[in-house]
């Protein structure tokens, strides 16, 4: 049976078939707003990069209650609670990455990116919980 997340699955694949996906999230993201900015201005990106790849498939397999990711998206979260991440920000994270699934997913439509919004929402619902 197909439930939504593999729609979600399968359009990620699709995002990074062609390169530059998690690049064009951070580009969208950083100039969102300075104070998202001013957070990286130490970050090394080429590691930065890499490890939001890994983030998001942790937030998917979150999503489905995959045993053992629950640990993961806490650690995440114990993180940015330390970053000091504001509710606002998250929400500039989910529309940034939204902008880059239609920018590289051919098969973006409305309805798919309402499927990664779901996706992604528990992960963020606990990482906003645990900064408040
Ligand atoms: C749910 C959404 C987010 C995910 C999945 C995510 C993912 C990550 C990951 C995987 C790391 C590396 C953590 C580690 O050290 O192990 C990280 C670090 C970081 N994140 Fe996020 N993040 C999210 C939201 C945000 C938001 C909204 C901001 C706001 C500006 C932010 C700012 C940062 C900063 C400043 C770092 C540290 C970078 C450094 O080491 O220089 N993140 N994030």
């Amino acid at each position: 049976m197909t439930e939504p997340p593999d729609g979600v699955l399968a359009s990620y694949y699709r995002c990074r078939r062609e390169g530059g996906f998690i690049d064009t999230f951070y580009e969208v993201f950083l100039s969102k707003s300075p104070a998202v900015a001013a957070k990286f201005e130490q970050t090394d990106f080429k590691i930065q990069k890499l490890m939001l790849r890994q983030s998001l498939l942790e937030m998917l397999c979150f999503d489905r209650g995959l045993a053992g990711t629950s640990e993961e998206i806490a650690r995440l979260a114990a993180r940015h609670r330390e970053l000091e991440i504001s509710e606002e920000m998250y929400g500039m994270w989910l529309d940034s990455l939204c902008t880059a699934v239609e920018r590289h997913d051919p098969e973006y439509c409305a309805e798919l990116e309402q499927l990664w919004r779901r996706a992604m929402l528990k992960s963020i619902a606990e990482m906003v919980a645990a900064s408040t």
